[in-house]
Protein backbone atom coordinates (compact mmCIF):
# COMPACT_ATOMS: atom_id res chain seq x y z
CA UNK A 1 0.00 0.00 0.00
CA UNK A 2 1.76 3.10 -0.97
CA UNK A 3 0.78 5.42 2.12
CA UNK A 4 2.90 7.69 3.68
CA UNK A 5 3.39 8.12 7.51
CA UNK A 6 5.27 11.82 8.06
CA UNK A 7 6.33 11.99 11.68
CA UNK A 8 8.82 14.28 13.92
CA UNK A 9 11.97 12.77 14.74
CA UNK A 10 12.71 15.23 17.32
CA UNK A 11 11.13 17.57 19.52
CA UNK A 12 8.79 18.78 16.85
CA UNK A 13 8.82 22.12 14.75
CA UNK A 14 11.08 19.58 12.32
CA UNK A 15 8.74 21.16 9.27
CA UNK A 16 6.12 18.31 8.98
CA UNK A 17 3.73 21.51 7.53
CA UNK A 18 6.08 21.91 4.76
CA UNK A 19 6.90 18.21 3.92
CA UNK A 20 2.82 17.32 4.19
CA UNK A 21 1.58 20.14 2.33
CA UNK A 22 4.44 19.04 -0.59
CA UNK A 23 3.40 15.40 -0.59
CA UNK A 24 -0.65 16.17 -0.26
CA UNK A 25 -1.00 16.77 -3.92
CA UNK A 26 -0.32 13.37 -4.59
CA UNK A 27 -2.11 12.08 -1.38
CA UNK A 28 -6.28 11.15 -2.00
CA UNK A 29 -6.39 12.15 1.83
CA UNK A 30 -4.49 13.58 4.76
CA UNK A 31 -5.30 12.50 8.35
CA UNK A 32 -4.22 13.97 11.47
CA UNK A 33 -4.24 10.87 14.04
CA UNK A 34 -2.99 12.23 17.24
CA UNK A 35 -2.50 15.60 19.60
CA UNK A 36 -4.33 18.77 18.90
CA UNK A 37 -4.34 22.65 18.43
CA UNK A 38 -0.72 22.68 20.16
CA UNK A 39 0.67 21.64 17.03
CA UNK A 40 1.32 24.40 14.43
CA UNK A 41 2.64 23.90 11.05
CA UNK A 42 3.55 26.26 8.88
CA UNK A 43 3.26 25.96 4.93
CA UNK A 44 4.98 28.54 2.58
CA UNK A 45 3.42 29.14 -0.65
CA UNK A 46 4.54 31.86 -3.13
CA UNK A 47 4.06 34.94 -0.87
CA UNK A 48 1.34 33.33 1.41
CA UNK A 49 2.63 31.66 5.01
CA UNK A 50 -0.46 29.63 6.00
CA UNK A 51 -0.22 28.32 9.61
CA UNK A 52 -2.17 25.55 10.62
CA UNK A 53 -2.50 23.74 14.27
CA UNK A 54 -5.95 21.91 13.49
CA UNK A 55 -6.92 21.53 10.35
CA UNK A 56 -4.72 18.65 8.22
CA UNK A 57 -1.99 20.38 5.86
CA UNK A 58 -3.55 18.77 3.07
CA UNK A 59 -6.21 21.53 3.08
CA UNK A 60 -4.74 23.81 1.28
CA UNK A 61 -3.87 21.72 -2.32
CA UNK A 62 -7.49 20.81 -1.48
CA UNK A 63 -7.05 17.46 -0.80
CA UNK A 64 -9.76 15.38 1.36
CA UNK A 65 -8.51 16.29 5.42
CA UNK A 66 -9.76 14.14 7.47
CA UNK A 67 -9.21 14.52 11.68
CA UNK A 68 -8.98 11.23 13.43
CA UNK A 69 -10.06 9.99 16.34
CA UNK A 70 -6.89 9.77 18.36
CA UNK A 71 -7.18 13.85 17.97
CA UNK A 72 -8.40 16.07 20.79
CA UNK A 73 -10.30 18.80 19.24
CA UNK A 74 -11.06 22.09 20.63
CA UNK A 75 -14.70 22.79 18.61
CA UNK A 76 -14.05 26.72 19.40
CA UNK A 77 -10.35 26.79 18.09
CA UNK A 78 -11.55 24.81 14.97
CA UNK A 79 -14.00 27.56 14.30
CA UNK A 80 -11.40 30.01 14.58
CA UNK A 81 -9.13 28.77 12.53
CA UNK A 82 -11.54 28.00 9.35
CA UNK A 83 -12.23 31.48 9.32
CA UNK A 84 -8.85 32.54 9.35
CA UNK A 85 -7.77 30.21 6.57
CA UNK A 86 -11.14 31.01 4.78
CA UNK A 87 -9.88 34.26 4.85
CA UNK A 88 -7.12 33.53 3.13
CA UNK A 89 -8.88 32.03 0.45
CA UNK A 90 -8.54 28.15 1.00
CA UNK A 91 -12.03 26.51 0.75
CA UNK A 92 -12.66 24.42 3.60
CA UNK A 93 -16.28 22.44 3.49
CA UNK A 94 -18.09 19.01 4.09
CA UNK A 95 -16.33 17.81 0.83
CA UNK A 96 -13.03 17.99 2.24
CA UNK A 97 -12.60 18.38 5.35
CA UNK A 98 -14.32 15.56 7.91
CA UNK A 99 -13.87 15.00 11.90
CA UNK A 100 -13.94 11.88 13.11
CA UNK A 101 -17.40 11.63 15.25
CA UNK A 102 -15.48 9.42 18.37
CA UNK A 103 -13.03 12.23 18.58
CA UNK A 104 -12.41 13.78 22.45
CA UNK A 105 -13.36 17.57 22.73
CA UNK A 106 -11.12 20.13 24.43
CA UNK A 107 -13.59 22.34 26.68
CA UNK A 108 -13.08 25.23 28.44
CA UNK A 109 -12.56 23.37 31.85
CA UNK A 110 -9.50 21.21 30.06
CA UNK A 111 -7.84 24.67 28.83
CA UNK A 112 -8.28 26.36 32.27
CA UNK A 113 -6.92 23.38 34.42
CA UNK A 114 -3.41 23.34 31.94
CA UNK A 115 -3.15 26.95 32.58
CA UNK A 116 -4.02 26.74 36.72
CA UNK A 117 -1.45 23.55 36.98
CA UNK A 118 1.57 25.08 35.30
CA UNK A 119 1.00 28.06 37.02
CA UNK A 120 0.85 26.76 40.25
CA UNK A 121 4.04 24.34 39.39
CA UNK A 122 6.33 27.28 39.36
CA UNK A 123 10.30 26.40 38.14
CA UNK A 124 8.53 22.73 37.68
CA UNK A 125 6.19 23.56 35.17
CA UNK A 126 6.07 21.53 31.72
CA UNK A 127 5.89 24.55 29.68
CA UNK A 128 2.91 22.87 28.00
CA UNK A 129 1.35 25.09 24.93
CA UNK A 130 -1.77 26.05 27.68
CA UNK A 131 -4.36 24.18 25.42
CA UNK A 132 -5.90 22.13 27.63
CA UNK A 133 -4.18 18.96 25.55
CA UNK A 134 -2.98 17.06 28.91
CA UNK A 135 -6.83 17.78 30.48
CA UNK A 136 -8.62 16.26 27.43
CA UNK A 137 -6.24 13.37 27.18
CA UNK A 138 -6.93 12.57 30.88
CA UNK A 139 -10.50 12.95 30.66
CA UNK A 140 -10.63 10.80 27.63
CA UNK A 141 -8.84 7.78 29.45
CA UNK A 142 -10.73 8.36 32.47
CA UNK A 143 -13.71 7.46 30.34
CA UNK A 144 -15.46 11.12 30.73
CA UNK A 145 -14.81 12.93 28.16
CA UNK A 146 -17.75 14.56 25.46
CA UNK A 147 -17.28 13.53 22.32
CA UNK A 148 -18.20 15.38 18.82
CA UNK A 149 -21.10 12.83 18.65
CA UNK A 150 -23.02 13.79 22.06
CA UNK A 151 -23.05 16.86 20.31
CA UNK A 152 -26.16 15.98 18.68
CA UNK A 153 -27.53 14.08 21.70
CA UNK A 154 -27.05 17.17 24.10
CA UNK A 155 -30.44 17.05 26.14
CA UNK A 156 -29.12 13.75 26.93
CA UNK A 157 -25.90 15.08 28.51
CA UNK A 158 -26.51 15.00 32.14
CA UNK A 159 -25.16 11.61 33.20
CA UNK A 160 -21.60 12.61 31.14
CA UNK A 161 -21.63 16.17 32.59
CA UNK A 162 -22.39 14.46 36.16
CA UNK A 163 -19.15 12.77 35.71
CA UNK A 164 -17.13 15.72 34.20
CA UNK A 165 -18.09 17.81 36.63
CA UNK A 166 -17.65 15.62 39.64
CA UNK A 167 -14.01 15.07 38.57
CA UNK A 168 -13.24 18.84 37.61
CA UNK A 169 -15.12 20.30 40.70
CA UNK A 170 -13.10 18.61 43.00
CA UNK A 171 -9.76 19.77 41.15
CA UNK A 172 -11.07 23.21 40.45
CA UNK A 173 -11.53 23.71 44.28
CA UNK A 174 -8.15 22.58 45.22
CA UNK A 175 -7.25 25.44 43.00
CA UNK A 176 -9.90 27.81 45.07
CA UNK A 177 -11.73 28.34 41.68
CA UNK A 178 -15.55 27.94 41.43
CA UNK A 179 -17.31 24.79 40.60
CA UNK A 180 -17.78 24.43 36.81
CA UNK A 181 -20.77 26.18 35.48
CA UNK A 182 -22.97 23.72 33.67
CA UNK A 183 -25.63 26.08 32.61
CA UNK A 184 -23.13 28.02 30.88
CA UNK A 185 -20.89 24.80 29.24
CA UNK A 186 -24.23 23.46 28.13
CA UNK A 187 -25.22 26.83 26.22
CA UNK A 188 -21.77 27.24 24.89
CA UNK A 189 -21.49 23.17 23.43
CA UNK A 190 -25.25 23.75 21.67
CA UNK A 191 -23.74 26.66 19.98
CA UNK A 192 -20.86 25.48 18.76
CA UNK A 193 -22.41 21.68 17.95
CA UNK A 194 -24.25 22.54 14.63
CA UNK A 195 -21.14 24.02 13.53
CA UNK A 196 -19.08 21.14 14.12
CA UNK A 197 -21.72 18.64 13.36
CA UNK A 198 -21.72 19.47 9.82
CA UNK A 199 -17.77 18.21 9.59
CA UNK A 200 -18.70 14.82 11.49
CA UNK A 201 -18.90 11.18 10.57
CA UNK A 202 -17.34 7.84 11.35
CA UNK A 203 -13.80 8.69 9.74
CA UNK A 204 -12.96 4.76 9.83
CA UNK A 205 -15.51 4.07 7.50
CA UNK A 206 -14.00 6.96 5.85
CA UNK A 207 -10.61 5.73 5.27
CA UNK A 208 -11.63 2.31 4.90
CA UNK A 209 -13.78 3.00 1.92
CA UNK A 210 -10.66 5.03 0.76
CA UNK A 211 -8.09 2.02 1.23
CA UNK A 212 -10.60 -0.20 -1.03
CA UNK A 213 -10.61 2.12 -3.76
CA UNK A 214 -6.73 2.44 -3.76
CA UNK A 215 -6.72 5.54 -2.47
CA UNK A 216 -3.32 7.07 -1.04
CA UNK A 217 -3.28 7.94 2.26
CA UNK A 218 -0.64 10.08 3.57
CA UNK A 219 -0.77 10.75 7.49
CA UNK A 220 0.32 14.11 9.20
CA UNK A 221 1.89 13.40 12.93
CA UNK A 222 1.95 16.27 15.36
CA UNK A 223 5.09 16.87 18.21
CA UNK A 224 7.92 14.38 17.61
CA UNK A 225 9.01 10.96 19.06
CA UNK A 226 10.79 12.71 21.97
CA UNK A 227 7.51 14.31 23.22
CA UNK A 228 5.85 10.99 23.06
CA UNK A 229 4.28 10.03 26.04
CA UNK A 230 6.00 7.13 26.08
CA UNK A 231 9.25 6.81 24.56
CA UNK A 232 9.94 10.69 24.71
CA UNK A 233 11.86 12.94 27.79
CA UNK A 234 9.12 12.15 30.67
CA UNK A 235 7.77 13.86 32.02
CA UNK A 236 8.48 16.49 29.98
CA UNK A 237 6.38 15.48 27.24
CA UNK A 238 2.91 15.84 25.48
CA UNK A 239 -0.02 13.61 26.58
CA UNK A 240 -0.22 11.65 23.43
CA UNK A 241 1.54 8.55 21.31
CA UNK A 242 3.48 10.29 18.72
CA UNK A 243 5.05 7.58 17.37
CA UNK A 244 4.20 6.20 13.85
CA UNK A 245 2.15 3.24 15.37
CA UNK A 246 -0.38 5.50 16.68
CA UNK A 247 -1.80 6.03 13.36
CA UNK A 248 -3.85 2.45 13.52
CA UNK A 249 -5.41 3.67 16.87
CA UNK A 250 -5.58 7.09 15.96
CA UNK A 251 -7.36 7.05 12.73
CA UNK A 252 -9.35 3.30 12.45
CA UNK A 253 -7.12 1.52 9.77
CA UNK A 254 -5.47 -1.50 10.37
CA UNK A 255 -1.78 -1.50 11.74
CA UNK A 256 -0.41 -1.87 8.03
CA UNK A 257 -1.69 1.07 6.73
CA UNK A 258 1.35 3.38 7.69
CA UNK A 259 3.18 2.77 4.77
CA UNK A 260 6.30 4.71 3.93
CA UNK A 261 7.26 6.32 7.26
CA UNK A 262 9.30 9.70 7.14
CA UNK A 263 10.98 10.87 9.47
CA UNK A 264 11.25 14.26 9.44
CA UNK A 265 14.46 15.61 10.84
CA UNK A 266 15.98 18.95 11.17
CA UNK A 267 19.97 19.41 10.18
CA UNK A 268 19.93 20.68 13.81
CA UNK A 269 18.28 20.55 17.20
CA UNK A 270 15.50 22.93 18.74
CA UNK A 271 12.83 22.25 21.45
CA UNK A 272 10.10 24.49 23.44
CA UNK A 273 8.84 24.47 26.52
CA UNK A 274 11.09 22.24 29.54
CA UNK A 275 13.24 19.50 29.76
CA UNK A 276 16.38 17.96 29.06
CA UNK A 277 18.38 19.25 25.52
CA UNK A 278 21.94 17.67 25.89
CA UNK A 279 22.84 19.55 22.63
CA UNK A 280 21.47 22.59 23.73
CA UNK A 281 23.72 25.63 23.19
CA UNK A 282 23.10 28.90 25.47
CA UNK A 283 25.69 31.01 24.06
CA UNK A 284 26.11 32.92 20.78
CA UNK A 285 26.31 29.93 18.63
CA UNK A 286 22.93 28.94 19.99
CA UNK A 287 21.79 32.67 19.42
CA UNK A 288 22.73 32.50 16.00
CA UNK A 289 21.01 29.08 15.06
CA UNK A 290 18.05 30.59 16.43
CA UNK A 291 18.17 34.10 14.04
CA UNK A 292 19.28 31.95 10.96
CA UNK A 293 16.48 29.25 11.38
CA UNK A 294 13.91 31.59 12.90
CA UNK A 295 13.07 29.72 15.88
CA UNK A 296 10.28 30.88 17.37
CA UNK A 297 6.97 28.90 18.25
CA UNK A 298 4.41 29.00 15.65
CA UNK A 299 1.29 28.64 18.16
CA UNK A 300 2.88 30.03 21.71
CA UNK A 301 5.46 32.70 20.09
CA UNK A 302 7.86 31.19 22.35
CA UNK A 303 11.58 31.20 21.68
CA UNK A 304 12.82 27.85 21.19
CA UNK A 305 15.93 26.43 22.79
CA UNK A 306 18.83 25.49 20.35
CA UNK A 307 21.70 23.19 19.83
CA UNK A 308 23.47 20.76 17.86
CA UNK A 309 22.33 17.82 15.82
CA UNK A 310 21.60 14.93 18.39
CA UNK A 311 22.84 11.79 16.23
CA UNK A 312 21.89 9.71 19.44
CA UNK A 313 18.75 10.83 19.68
CA UNK A 314 17.59 10.83 16.18
CA UNK A 315 19.09 6.90 15.72
CA UNK A 316 16.60 6.11 18.84
CA UNK A 317 13.84 7.97 17.53
CA UNK A 318 13.67 6.24 13.94
CA UNK A 319 14.51 2.66 15.15
CA UNK A 320 11.24 3.29 17.91
CA UNK A 321 9.15 4.70 15.04
CA UNK A 322 10.27 2.22 12.71
CA UNK A 323 11.38 5.52 9.99
CA UNK A 324 11.58 4.10 6.54
CA UNK A 325 13.56 7.32 5.46
CA UNK A 326 14.07 10.85 7.07
CA UNK A 327 12.98 14.01 5.24
CA UNK A 328 16.18 16.49 6.34
CA UNK A 329 15.13 20.40 6.79
CA UNK A 330 16.68 22.71 7.26
CA UNK A 331 20.29 22.54 6.21
CA UNK A 332 20.20 25.78 4.35
CA UNK A 333 20.62 27.47 8.32
CA UNK A 334 23.85 25.63 8.80
CA UNK A 335 25.35 28.08 6.08
CA UNK A 336 28.30 30.24 6.84
CA UNK A 337 29.06 28.14 10.29
CA UNK A 338 32.90 27.28 10.05
CA UNK A 339 32.98 24.09 12.19
CA UNK A 340 29.56 22.25 12.84
CA UNK A 341 29.50 19.44 15.62
CA UNK A 342 27.35 16.57 16.01
CA UNK A 343 26.53 14.24 19.12
CA UNK A 344 27.30 11.01 18.56
CA UNK A 345 27.40 9.64 22.41
CA UNK A 346 26.62 10.95 25.53
CA UNK A 347 29.30 10.81 28.99
CA UNK A 348 27.39 8.97 31.59
CA UNK A 349 29.39 8.36 35.13
CA UNK A 350 32.69 8.10 33.18
CA UNK A 351 31.19 5.97 30.73
CA UNK A 352 29.99 6.52 27.19
CA UNK A 353 26.64 5.32 26.27
CA UNK A 354 24.93 5.31 22.57
CA UNK A 355 21.26 6.09 24.04
CA UNK A 356 19.05 8.22 26.02
CA UNK A 357 18.28 6.32 29.34
CA UNK A 358 14.57 6.37 30.40
CA UNK A 359 14.89 8.21 33.44
CA UNK A 360 14.77 11.85 33.73
CA UNK A 361 17.67 12.69 36.45
CA UNK A 362 20.22 10.88 33.94
CA UNK A 363 18.21 12.56 30.53
CA UNK A 364 19.50 15.89 32.64
CA UNK A 365 23.21 14.51 33.86
CA UNK A 366 24.16 13.50 30.51
CA UNK A 367 27.01 15.03 28.76
CA UNK A 368 27.58 14.80 24.73
CA UNK A 369 30.33 13.34 22.99
CA UNK A 370 30.83 15.23 19.55
CA UNK A 371 32.66 14.97 16.35
CA UNK A 372 33.89 18.04 14.51
CA UNK A 373 33.03 19.18 10.81
CA UNK A 374 34.69 21.81 8.44
CA UNK A 375 31.00 23.13 7.46
CA UNK A 376 30.88 24.81 3.71
CA UNK A 377 31.45 27.81 1.48
CA UNK A 378 28.63 29.08 -0.77
CA UNK A 379 24.66 28.73 0.00
CA UNK A 380 22.30 25.82 0.18
CA UNK A 381 19.64 28.19 -0.09
CA UNK A 382 16.69 27.29 -2.52
CA UNK A 383 18.62 24.06 -3.28
CA UNK A 384 16.47 21.57 -5.96
CA UNK A 385 19.13 18.53 -6.74
CA UNK A 386 21.78 17.49 -5.32
CA UNK A 387 24.37 19.01 -7.75
CA UNK A 388 23.25 22.46 -6.42
CA UNK A 389 24.24 21.75 -2.67
CA UNK A 390 27.95 22.17 -1.62
CA UNK A 391 30.31 18.85 -1.65
CA UNK A 392 30.90 19.84 2.41
CA UNK A 393 27.32 19.88 2.98
CA UNK A 394 27.07 16.80 1.38
CA UNK A 395 29.26 15.18 3.20
CA UNK A 396 27.41 16.17 6.60
CA UNK A 397 24.32 15.02 4.75
CA UNK A 398 25.91 11.42 4.18
CA UNK A 399 27.49 11.68 7.92
CA UNK A 400 23.91 12.05 9.56
CA UNK A 401 22.95 9.20 7.34
CA UNK A 402 25.46 6.97 8.63
CA UNK A 403 24.88 7.77 12.32
CA UNK A 404 21.47 7.70 12.54
CA UNK A 405 21.41 4.30 10.43
CA UNK A 406 18.34 5.83 8.41
CA UNK A 407 18.56 7.24 4.18
CA UNK A 408 17.35 10.33 3.72
CA UNK A 409 14.78 10.81 1.48
CA UNK A 410 14.80 14.41 1.38
CA UNK A 411 16.24 17.24 1.65
CA UNK A 412 14.55 20.95 2.37
CA UNK A 413 16.25 23.93 1.63
CA UNK A 414 14.36 26.76 2.63
CA UNK A 415 10.67 27.02 3.73
CA UNK A 416 9.03 27.57 0.37
CA UNK A 417 7.31 23.90 -1.11
CA UNK A 418 9.37 23.38 -3.91
CA UNK A 419 12.73 24.03 -2.87
CA UNK A 420 13.36 20.30 -1.72
CA UNK A 421 15.86 17.92 -3.21
CA UNK A 422 13.83 14.74 -3.81
CA UNK A 423 16.26 11.40 -3.12
CA UNK A 424 13.78 9.03 -2.98
CA UNK A 425 9.77 9.27 -3.80
CA UNK A 426 8.35 7.80 -0.37
CA UNK A 427 4.58 7.17 -2.42
CA UNK A 428 6.71 5.11 -4.96
CA UNK A 429 7.89 2.69 -2.41
P1 LIG B 1 6.28 21.67 12.10
O1 LIG B 1 5.59 21.92 13.41
O2 LIG B 1 7.10 20.42 12.12
O3 LIG B 1 5.33 21.70 10.93
O4 LIG B 1 7.30 22.88 11.90
P2 LIG B 1 6.99 24.44 12.14
O5 LIG B 1 6.17 24.94 11.01
O6 LIG B 1 6.51 24.68 13.53
O7 LIG B 1 8.47 25.04 12.12
C1 LIG B 1 9.31 24.88 11.01
C2 LIG B 1 9.69 26.27 10.49
O8 LIG B 1 10.75 26.14 9.59
C3 LIG B 1 8.58 26.94 9.70
O9 LIG B 1 8.67 28.32 9.89
C4 LIG B 1 8.90 26.56 8.25
O10 LIG B 1 8.39 27.51 7.31
C5 LIG B 1 10.39 26.56 8.28
N1 LIG B 1 11.04 25.62 7.36
C6 LIG B 1 10.65 24.38 6.97
N2 LIG B 1 11.60 23.81 6.18
C7 LIG B 1 12.61 24.69 6.09
C8 LIG B 1 13.88 24.68 5.44
O11 LIG B 1 14.29 23.70 4.82
N3 LIG B 1 14.66 25.79 5.60
C9 LIG B 1 14.27 26.87 6.31
N4 LIG B 1 15.08 27.90 6.42
N5 LIG B 1 13.07 26.91 6.95
C10 LIG B 1 12.25 25.84 6.84
P1 LIG C 1 4.34 20.61 16.27
O1 LIG C 1 3.30 19.68 15.70
C1 LIG C 1 6.98 21.64 19.56
C2 LIG C 1 5.55 20.81 23.61
C3 LIG C 1 5.24 21.99 24.52
C4 LIG C 1 5.61 21.37 25.87
C5 LIG C 1 5.11 19.95 25.72
C6 LIG C 1 3.74 19.69 26.32
O2 LIG C 1 4.21 22.01 15.80
O3 LIG C 1 5.70 20.04 16.07
P2 LIG C 1 1.27 20.27 25.51
O4 LIG C 1 0.62 21.60 25.26
O5 LIG C 1 1.28 19.37 24.33
O6 LIG C 1 0.76 19.59 26.75
O7 LIG C 1 2.82 20.65 25.85
O8 LIG C 1 5.08 19.67 24.34
N1 LIG C 1 4.84 20.81 22.30
C7 LIG C 1 5.43 21.08 21.13
N2 LIG C 1 6.70 21.47 20.86
N3 LIG C 1 6.12 21.42 18.55
C8 LIG C 1 4.85 21.02 18.80
O9 LIG C 1 3.99 20.67 17.83
C9 LIG C 1 4.45 20.86 20.15
N4 LIG C 1 3.30 20.50 20.76
C10 LIG C 1 3.55 20.47 22.07
O10 LIG C 1 6.06 23.09 24.20
O11 LIG C 1 7.00 21.33 26.02
MG1 LIG D 1 5.38 23.41 14.84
Amino acid sequence: MANVTVIGAQWGDEGKGKIVDWLAARAGAVVRFQGGHNAGHTLVVGNTTYKLSLLPSGIVTGTLSLIGNGVVLDPWALMGEIERLESQGVSITPENFGIADNCPLILPVHTQLDVMREAAAGKGKIGTTGRGIGPAYEDKVGRRAIRVCDLAHLDELEPQLDRLCAHHDALRAGFGEAPVDRAALLDELKGIAPFVLQYAQPVWRRLNEAKKAGTRILFEGAQGVLLDVDHGTYPFVTSSNTVSGTVASGSGLGPGSAGFVLGIVKAYTTRVGSGPFPTELEDEVGQRLGERGHEFGTVTSRKRRCGWFDAVLVRQTCAISGVTGIALTKIDVLDGFETIKICTGYKLDGEVIDYLPSNAQDQARIEPVYEEMDGWDGTTVGARSWADLPAQAIKYIRRIEELIECPVASVSTSPERDDTILVRDPFAD
